[in-house]
């Protein structure tokens, strides 16, 4: 749980939208009080044909009103938006966003939007033609445009028999989502209207069709940096390799398996990218040739040994090809993030590393088996060309996911 600017648990107020998505978020209001956050439930007339006032009620442990004409003496559409840390609409309707987007004020909900002055995200989910539709494109872009976080509704089954982009993403990521826009107090969403590359996990070598050569990534560091660029209002590409971890609600999300898989995937992103995040572990070999069908034991005599090849440095190609499109467009440079691992002489080699793969940032960390691996926290050193070094001492892997993005905001500005 994060504290409001007060020191109190913070208050979140839960806007409900008339969607069939409404009996997902009492999965999300639940994780939300049972964190310790204050929640209060304002739906819409049309949510309560979904998930009745006294699920809400029970579940928040809150009065619930939908209209402006309940205990009228205490101004509620005023006092609750002015005393919110954060208003969460979940699912935003079409109609919820146009309102929205034109300011318009009918029930509790919509006047509660234009008193808030905290930060405001809004999860959509509808069908896909509803989503694609001009009218509902253009109101997302305005309310992204006034700082508000849009959340893109992810790629599945949707009501009916039909599926595509317009479903709710799971309640809890929406958690995390709605968690970390609170940790950041009201900061600006500063990567709004910029598209971010995320790569994260680590990428397997086939050897034959049971076995590859690998690496112990988790892509936790990767999966911490996309949430928090998308609360930072970012539209992110998280390309993963071999994680076991959600997406991430709003991410889109290319998985592959292999260096050669990743690196297709990352180029293509990056084409109209503001950053690019290289947190995968990336294996810098792989066997020449793969055997199509599984070795067998050698009873006693010595292996084939495998032979390996080098793998395409993708860092170094998304450097190559920012420097030439820069130099034919100045203002289209991206910013550019190495990660390194190293395990002794971290500072010396993160230097040499700097130089040699010639991006903007490179984050050092010091890696072991039971260091950085899998676990939820990290320590770095942030190198950048011609600057001192950035310490971030030991912490979550989204306190480090932010100071990033906090260097790559200063330098897109
Ligand atoms: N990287 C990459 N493509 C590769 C290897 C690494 O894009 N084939 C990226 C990683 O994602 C990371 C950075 O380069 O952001 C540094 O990775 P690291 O493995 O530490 O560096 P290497 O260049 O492989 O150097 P070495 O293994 O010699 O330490």
């Amino acid at each position: 749980m994060t504290a409001s600017p007060a020191g109190e648990h913070p208050r979140v107020l839960l806007g409900v939208g008339g969607g069939i998505a409404a009996y997902k978020v009492c999965e999300l209001l639940r994780r939300l009080t049972e964190s310790g956050h204050r929640v209060r439930v304002i739906p819409t007339r049309d949510a309560l044909r979904f998930v009745g006032e006294p699920t809400w009620a029970a579940l928040s442990g809150e009065p619930v009103a939908t209209e402006v004409w309940s205990d009228v003496a205490e101004v509620p559409h005023v006092r609750l938006g002015q005393g919110a840390d954060l208003v969460f609409v979940a699912p935003a309707t079409a109609d919820l966003l146009a309102k929205a987007a034109h300011g318009m004020a009918d029930d509790l909900l919509t006047n509660t939007l234009l008193t808030a002055r905290c930060p405001v995200v809004f999860a959509p989910a509808m069908h896909t033609e509803m989503w694609e539709h001009p009218a509902t494109q253009a109101n997302v872009a305005t309310l992204r445009s006034r700082g508000c976080v849009v959340i893109e509704p992810a790629v599945g089954r949707l009501t009916g028999v039909d599926s595509g982009r317009g479903r709710l993403p799971d309640p809890a990521e929406l958690f995390e989502a709605a968690r970390l826009t609170l940790v950041r107090g009201g900061a600006p969403a500063d990567l709004s209207g910029r598209h971010v590359v995320v790569s994260a996990g680590g990428t397997r070598e086939s050897i034959d069709p049971v076995r590859f050569i690998g690496n112990r990534s988790s892509g936790l560091q990767g999966y911490a940096l996309a949430r928090t660029a998308l609360a930072r209002g970012a539209r992110v590409t998280l390309v993963a390799a071999n994680v076991a971890l959600p997406d991430p609600a709003g991410a889109d999300v290319v998985r592959t398996g292999s260096a050669r898989e990743m690196r297709d995937a990352v180029l293509k992103a990056a084409a109209d990218a503001d950053a690019v995040v290289m947190a995968a572990a990336v294996a810098d070999f792989r066997p020449a040739g793969y055997q199509d069908v599984k070795i067998k034991k050698t009873h006693g005599e010595e292996p084939a040994p495998i032979r390996l090849v080098e793998n395409p440095d993708i860092l170094a190609e998304l450097v190559l090809s920012s420097r030439i499109s820069s130099s034919a467009e100045p203002a289209r440079r991206q910013v550019i993030v190495g990660f390194a691992a190293e395990t002794h002489d971290v500072l010396q080699h993160g230097r040499d590393k700097l130089a040699r793969k010639g991006c903007d940032l490179l984050v050092v960390n010091q890696v072991g088996e039971s260091l950085t691996f899998g676990a939820p926290d990290n320590a770095a050193v942030i190198l950048a060309p011609d600057e001192a070094a950035v310490d971030v001492p030991r912490g979550s892997k989204e306190a480090l996911a932010d100071v990033v993005w906090d260097l790559v905001a200063a330098r897109l500005e």
